[in-house]
């Protein structure tokens, strides 16, 4: 997700769910082959599985992007047919895609072809008041037949006129009913739904009739729920957000030693102690004191001291 999953957001979200796979925020096809490329695909071992996702619209430079991401050793690239955002119109990429199968199968084939990791597709169901099942399988057919084999199906419309990219997460109804009819009729390919996905129950329900589910927003905004899917499909000890913030001091030490700024890390911490007692205070002393001078690790324990304050941390699985 643009500007929220760099690297250090994804170290943070590996720690707490050590199954999942992250990715990154889209970076065009351009940017990586011209741009600053030590910054736009930086990541940090401790990531894997990470997929790196591109935006662009031509074959052979999405080729070329998608043999660079892989020589930076991420395990998938994804192209993402789904951005409904102006820019990204103007561009002629993202969610206008959905209309040129024939284009991203052409860039999906030009992907295959250069590098060696599974290539993959964000989608929606369709873009404006389009709503045939048949010209979305038609959609995925002629992809995967150029060599995709998962596909992350946002399970809306996006609307290219009128609404704001927010509202295009917000007001186009969900028909998470297309994702699993997808997956009956393709049961071959790999299928994730994604798209307003808030608890654990919803996450956990999907399952039983896609191969996986995608989060976003709720994954950053309470990001122990990853820690809380994590143990509960895949199974290990719930550890307290306290802990797992703990763990993850040698990242953080290292990074400042690097020169990087402690707001730059902790702005992805505020939702750890989401709906916790202490959780507005500890977002408050990050949000406060981690753009001062010097600001170190002794702020996020200063923060987390708050939280235990408050009569022992609850652990629950609910
Ligand atoms: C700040 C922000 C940035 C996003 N950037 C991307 C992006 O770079 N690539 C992408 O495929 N989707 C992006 N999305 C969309 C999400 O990946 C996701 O499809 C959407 O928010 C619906 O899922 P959710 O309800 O779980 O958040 C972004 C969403 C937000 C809120």
């Amino acid at each position: 997700m643009m500007d929220w999953t760099d690297t250090h957001c994804r170290v943070f979200h590996r720690l707490l769910a050590p199954h999942a796979r992250l990715y990154t925020e889209m970076v065009h096809a351009n940017a990586v082959i011209h741009g600053d490329r030590a910054r736009l695909l930086a990541m940090d071992p401790v990531e894997h599985p990470v997929a790196l996702q591109l935006g662009g619209s031509e074959p052979e430079l999405l080729g070329a992007a998608a043999k660079i991401g892989a020589e930076y050793g991420f395990d998938e690239v994804n192209l993402n047919c789904g951005c409904p955002s102006d820019r990204v119109q103007a561009g002629r990429f993202g969610a206008c895609l959905m209309r040129e199968p024939q284009l991203v199968a052409d860039s999906v084939a030009a992907m295959v072809e250069s590098c060696d990791v599974p290539v993959t597709v964000k989608c929606r169901l369709g873009v404006d008041d389009d709503h045939d099942w048949d010209r979305f399988l038609a959609f995925i057919d002629t992809v995967a037949n150029a060599g995709c084999g998962m596909f992350v199906i946002h399970a809306r419309n996006a609307w290219l006129q009128g609404l704001s990219p927010k509202e295009n997460r917000e007001v186009p109804p969900l028909r998470y009913d297309w994702a699993y009819r997808l997956k009956q009729e393709r049961p071959h390919l790999q299928i994730v739904v994604n798209g307003g996905i808030a608890t654990q129950d919803e996450a956990t329900a999907h399952l039983a009739h896609t191969d996986g589910a995608m989060l976003g927003r709720a994954a950053y905004h309470d990001p122990y729920l990853l820690h809380r899917l994590d143990v509960a499909w895949f199974g290990g000890e719930l550890r307290t957000r306290g802990e797992l913030l703990r763990a993850l001091r040698p990242y953080i030490e290292d990074q400042l030693a690097r020169g990087v700024y402690l707001k730059h890390i902790t702005r992805h911490l505020l939702g750890l102690f989401a709906g916790e007692r202490g959780g507005r205070a500890f977002r408050q002393v990050l949000s406060e004191g981690a753009h001062k001078p010097g600001a170190d690790w002794s702020l996020i324990e200063q923060a987390i001291a708050i939280t235990e304050s408050f009569a022992g941390e609850r652990v629950d699985a609910a």
